[in-house]
């Protein structure tokens, strides 16, 4: 039993000496524009989050170019990023090649991306919230090419003072159907410059080291009475190293209500690696809360040869035709569990992620929950110790009674002598 304490006691010091140790990061915003060829309808923008630490810096530049992206490079402190955007905006793809440059290209010690590709709204006839259940001929399927959505000028959606950068779609003649209720699609970017947990469910935890993504989906039309949603995303690493997906279970749910397990997407094993962290729980209101939380599945995070979509992007500008050589991993994430009544019941959905550099935040068991166990275990002991001091005192309290008998029947007594 003690040394059960003295462990937990243990864990204890070592949590409140890691949350009172942080290494913070300084975290700036920025956003840039440009046009091609000084043209106007060739304009476009790009926003710049910069997490300068001791040692080194986190570089993110995010864009709706080509596709909603974000492009992490991981570098020395000094490392400066330039973006030749008036070229990365060309029509012509050799021009678009190194437009995203660092100085020095040598203190790049490791990059990777993300990109949302696709919006995806099957007909979930037998209420299995699976897509593995349907193949485009048994249900209907309508996809939606991120690459082919327009976007607000993201200067107008974001507030780069608070490190909050947001892609959010503007109703356009490719997919007028969707937009038919005058509904938004919005991913929300947020960096931090040091360690906490979010307020708003799922309470995800954050660190200088990542940004949030929050997604929105938000009364977007759909003409399928048995509507679920889905979003697939692509990560892009660094070299041609295998990705994976990184399970990890907690007996804790006290953040996240209901969820006990962390998907983790690696780039890499080792431990210069990119992550795209997610816990499988979604919420189909935009005011979060346990009562509209529902589930999520993810699948495939199959490898994908195909560059095309990522010609137009960010990623391009950096990779140029290495991206051929670069690991591209594409997945779907899909929204919903049986019987929660589906996308039209309330039309909006929410999930949040976060995507970073090193190792993914865990959820240890909190301070709270050590407390609490253990007190749950302590106070046996301190029952057991008060018990046994109250009876020895209430023991030797006791007048102590000549035990007669015993003496009486102790064997053999002499005659009294006559
Ligand atoms: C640049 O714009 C000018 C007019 O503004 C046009 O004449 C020229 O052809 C354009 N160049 C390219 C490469 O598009
Ligand atoms: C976005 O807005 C900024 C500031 O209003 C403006 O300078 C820029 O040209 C706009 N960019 C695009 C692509 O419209
Ligand atoms: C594209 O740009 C390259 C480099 O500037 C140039 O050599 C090539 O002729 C251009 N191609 C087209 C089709 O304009
Ligand atoms: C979607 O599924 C429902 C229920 O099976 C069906 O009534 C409806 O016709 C389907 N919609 C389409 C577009 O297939
Ligand atoms: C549903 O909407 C999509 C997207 O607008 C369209 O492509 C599809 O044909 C529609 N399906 C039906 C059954 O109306
Ligand atoms: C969408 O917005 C337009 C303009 O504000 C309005 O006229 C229309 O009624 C709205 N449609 C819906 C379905 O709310
Ligand atoms: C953030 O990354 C730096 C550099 O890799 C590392 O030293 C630090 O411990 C990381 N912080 C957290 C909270 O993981
Ligand atoms: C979605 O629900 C609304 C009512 O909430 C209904 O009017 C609409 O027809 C439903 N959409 C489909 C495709 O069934
Ligand atoms: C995601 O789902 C869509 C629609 O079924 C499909 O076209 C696409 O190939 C899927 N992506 C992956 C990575 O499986």
């Amino acid at each position: 039993m003690s040394a059960v304490m003295e462990r937990l006691l243990l864990i204890g010091v070592i949590l409140a000496f890691i949350s009172g140790t942080e290494c913070d990061r300084k975290v700036t915003t920025s956003i840039k524009h440009g046009c091609y060829n000084n043209t106007e309808d060739a304009c476009g923008s790009y926003g710049y989050i910069e997490a300068v630490g001791e040692q080194d810096t986190l570089h993110y530049l995010v864009s709706t170019l080509g596709l909603p992206t974000i492009f992490v490079a991981y570098t020395d402190k000094d490392v400066t990023a330039q973006v030749d955007l008036d070229k990365l905006l060309s029509p012509n793809v050799t021009e678009r090649q190194d437009t995203v440059t660092f100085t020095p290209s040598s203190g790049v010690k490791y990059s990777y991306s993300m990109a949302f590709t696709k919006l995806i709204d099957y007909n979930d006839t037998k209420d299995k919230a699976d897509m593995t259940q349907y193949s485009p001929s048994t249900t209907a399927y309508n996809v939606y090419d991120l690459g082919d959505f327009m976007w607000k000028n993201i200067s107008v959606t974001s507030t780069p003072e608070n490190n909050v950068i947001v892609f959010e779609a503007a109703p356009s003649n490719n997919y007028d159907d969707l937009w038919l209720s005058n509904g938004t699609f919005s991913i929300q970017l947020t960096a931090f410059s040091k360690s906490g947990r979010e307020d708003n469910l799922p309470h995800l935890q954050y660190n200088e080291n990542l940004t949030q993504f929050d997604l929105n989906i938000d009364h977007l039309y759909t003409n399928l009475s048995k509507s679920r949603f889905a979003v697939e995303i692509a990560l892009i690493g660094d070299n041609a190293k295998q990705m994976h997906v990184d399970e990890t279970r907690s007996i804790d749910d006290e953040y996240t209500p209901g969820v006990f397990t962390i998907y983790n997407w690696l780039t890499d094993e080792g431990d210069d690696k990119g992550f795209l962290q997610w816990k499988p729980v979604c919420y189909k209101s935009l005011q979060r809360s346990r009562a509209e939380a529902t589930g999520m599945k993810h699948y495939g995070m199959r490898l994908s040869t195909d560059i095309d979509p990522y010609m137009n992007t960010l990623v391009y500008g950096y990779y140029g035709d290495n991206l051929i050589n670069t690991m591209i991993n594409v997945g779907n994430f899909s929204f919903g569990l049986s019987q929660d009544g589906g996308y039209n019941k309330t039309q909006v959905l929410t999930w949040s992620g976060s995507i970073g550099y090193g190792v993914p935040p865990a959820d240890a068991i909190s301070k709270l929950v050590i407390i609490i166990i253990s007190a749950g275990l302590g106070l046996p002991v301190v029952l057991i110790i008060f018990g046994g001091i109250f009876v020895c005192i209430k023991k030797r309290n006791q007048p102590v009674e000549k035990p007669l008998r015993s003496i009486q029947g102790q064997g053999y007594q002499p005659l009294p002598e006559n």
